[in-house]
């Protein structure tokens, strides 16, 4: 019988850095490994610990997986000070990621804040891949300083893809910073979209999502057409403990992506 607890091992093979506090960490995992864009894996360091990251490669490619990470406390600073070649454990994929179906023929707006924009690089990669199932992709990314920008190579080269537009800015401008300067809700006005047919996909820090929440309902859209990627700290990542309960809702099993008409009416849900 599969032991849905036993991490599959992954050479360390790569490791990117991406701003002064993030890296993308590149796994090449010892047997076939799938995951669905916005479903997450668990993450061991032997001896550590483990924790919950959303891929950020290509769904498509079985082979290899890239977490992109934020220095923020044990498990990911010991991630941050090691080496090429280690050996850690995934175990996963679990949740139910984004439903792509739900997509097809409509104008995706997809606002991101920054270590945010890690599950949301996943995204890009499935709708590139068949980019003419939608109508087109507009995305908002928000970060801190331009320092603090990651996928800083691919930014300009997704801007250039068919039926792409896109808009970086920062929350504090520097000298050779050209772009907008301000919160990334203040770059979600005149929006290239047809709201009748619109959705957005929303992954970031709590509070950014709670505010390009706001801004989007003032915009008009449906609370039913807004995906928000929500994180809580989790421990068997399989709806058994009961660790990142929500409301009704397991995060791991029955999210991470919820769409706010599921959430509204709960409590404390930006905590
Ligand atoms: C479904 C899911 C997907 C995620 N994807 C990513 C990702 O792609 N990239 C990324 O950098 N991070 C991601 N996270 C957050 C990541 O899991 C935490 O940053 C990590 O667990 C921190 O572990 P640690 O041992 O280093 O920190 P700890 O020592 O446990 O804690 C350090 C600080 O981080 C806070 N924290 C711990 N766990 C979480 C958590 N799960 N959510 C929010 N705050 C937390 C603690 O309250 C504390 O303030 C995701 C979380 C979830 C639930
Ligand atoms: S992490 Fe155990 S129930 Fe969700």
């Amino acid at each position: 019988m599969k032991n849905i607890y036993r991490p599959i091992e992954a050479v360390l093979e790569d490791i990117i850095t991406e701003s002064p506090t993030i890296k993308t960490f590149v796994l090449r995992p010892k047997e076939p490994f799938e995951f669905r864009t916005g479903q997450f894996i668990e993450l061991t360091l032997p001896g550590v610990g483990e924790a919950p990251f959303t891929p950020s490669s290509d769904p498509n490619l079985k082979d290899k997986i890239d977490v992109t990470i934020m220095n923020v406390g044990e498990v990911t600073a010991l991630l941050h000070s090691s080496a090429k070649n280690i050996s850690l454990g995934i175990r996963g994929p679990y949740g139910k990621g984004y439903p792509l179906d739900k997509f097809e023929g409509k104008d995706i707006l997809i606002v991101g804040g920054g270590v945010g924009l890690a599950p949301l690089r996943s995204l890009l990669f499935s709708l590139f891949a068949d980019i003419d199932k939608y109508n087109k992709v507009v995305l908002r990314y928000g970060a801190r300083t331009a320092n603090d920008i990651i996928y800083k190579e691919a930014i300009p080269h997704w801007a250039k893809k068919k039926k792409v537009d896109l808009v970086t800015t920062v929350d504090m401008g520097s000298p050779e910073w050209k772009g907008n300067v301000g919160l990334v809700t203040t770059i979600l006005k005149d929006l290239p979209l047809d709201l009748k047919k619109a959705i957005c996909v929303v992954c970031g820090p709590p509070i950014m999502m709670k505010f390009v929440t706001l801004k989007l309902l003032d915009l008009g859209f449906n609370p039913k057409d807004i995906y928000l990627s929500m994180e809580k700290n989790m421990s068997c990542g399989l709806g058994k403990c009961g660790h990142c309960r929500i409301g009704s809702y397991y995060i791991c099993k029955d999210g991470p992506v919820f769409t706010y008409e599921q959430l509204k009416d709960l409590y404390d849900i930006w905590d």
